[in-house]
């Protein structure tokens, strides 16, 4: 790929795991299945171009509505993820990070996820942050939470953002959301602020590194402006 402009910080809401299941007449838990597989491609074609940083939202606080049978078994595959991918992810250079509320989790799972955050927290190749039982308004009340038991008298946005479970990461430059869906459900609401948008049409389960090659092409297109004005080309 010719130098193009790179996102440092993508954000992505995988959508379209159940769409593309049933367009392959098969249960929704095997979309879920090739949705994992996709998260996988993705790092490694994303570690490829050099993306510093990717949140993917996995899993909200409003999935919770869905039939128990198919939350069980997005735990499940997970859990089946980890395992098969520990040491890969390590010796990656992936670095694991969590936005949301472990504290729902199972014990297994989530001790499963505090090993890997644990022997992973020094990897510096690429910050994986995977948003799990995560909401973007939840975030924001917690770190309003944070703010009242903490010493800090006076907020601005620097100081407001050092509460959020995130702040080590830079602002998401790019945010992509498949399936065609033109919405944000909750996803990184504060760190979206200035973000790219981009609603490609293809499933989840379909994403590789020619699709991700795709998003980024798109995204060299963009003009940030963050309210001044263009940049003149030479
Ligand atoms: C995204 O795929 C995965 C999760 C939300 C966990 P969906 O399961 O939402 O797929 P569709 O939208 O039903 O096709
Ligand atoms: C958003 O997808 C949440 C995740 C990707 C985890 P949903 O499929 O749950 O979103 P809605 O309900 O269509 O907005
Ligand atoms: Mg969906």
């Amino acid at each position: 790929m010719k130098k193009i402009n790179l996102p440092t910080h993508i954000g992505i809401i995988l959508d379209g795991n159940g769409r593309w299941a049933i367009k392959h007449s098969l249960p929704r838990l095997a979309g879920h299945e090739e949705g994992a597989r996709a998260i996988k491609r993705m790092l490694i074609a994303s570690k490829k171009f050099g993306i510093k940083a990717v949140s993917v939202f996995a899993f909200s606080t409003e999935n919770w509505k869905r039939p128990k049978e198919e939350v069980d078994g997005i735990f499940k595959i997970l859990e089946k993820q980890i395992d098969e991918n520990f040491q890969d992810f390590i010796n990656g250079g992936f670095k694991l990070q969590i936005s949301g509320n472990l504290n729902a989790l199972e014990t297994p799972l989530k001790t499963k996820i505090e090993k890997l955050l644990k022997e992973s927290e020094n990897n510096t190749k690429l910050i994986f942050n995977v948003c799990l039982n995560y909401g973007g308004r939840a975030e924001i009340v917690d770190a309003c939470n944070k703010i009242i038991k903490s010493k800090v008298k006076n907020v601005d946005e620097k100081t407001f953002e050092s509460f959020l479970q995130s702040s080590n990461l830079p602002p998401l430059d790019f945010v992509i959301r498949t399936s065609g869906e033109q919405r944000i459900s909750n996803f990184m609401l504060w760190q979206i602020a200035y973000a790219e948008l981009y609603f490609p049409n293809f499933f989840w389960p379909q994403f590789n590194e020619k699709k991700l090659v795709k998003c980024l092409k798109e995204y060299s297109k963009r003009s940030r402006r963050f309210g001044g004005l263009t940049q003149e080309k030479k």
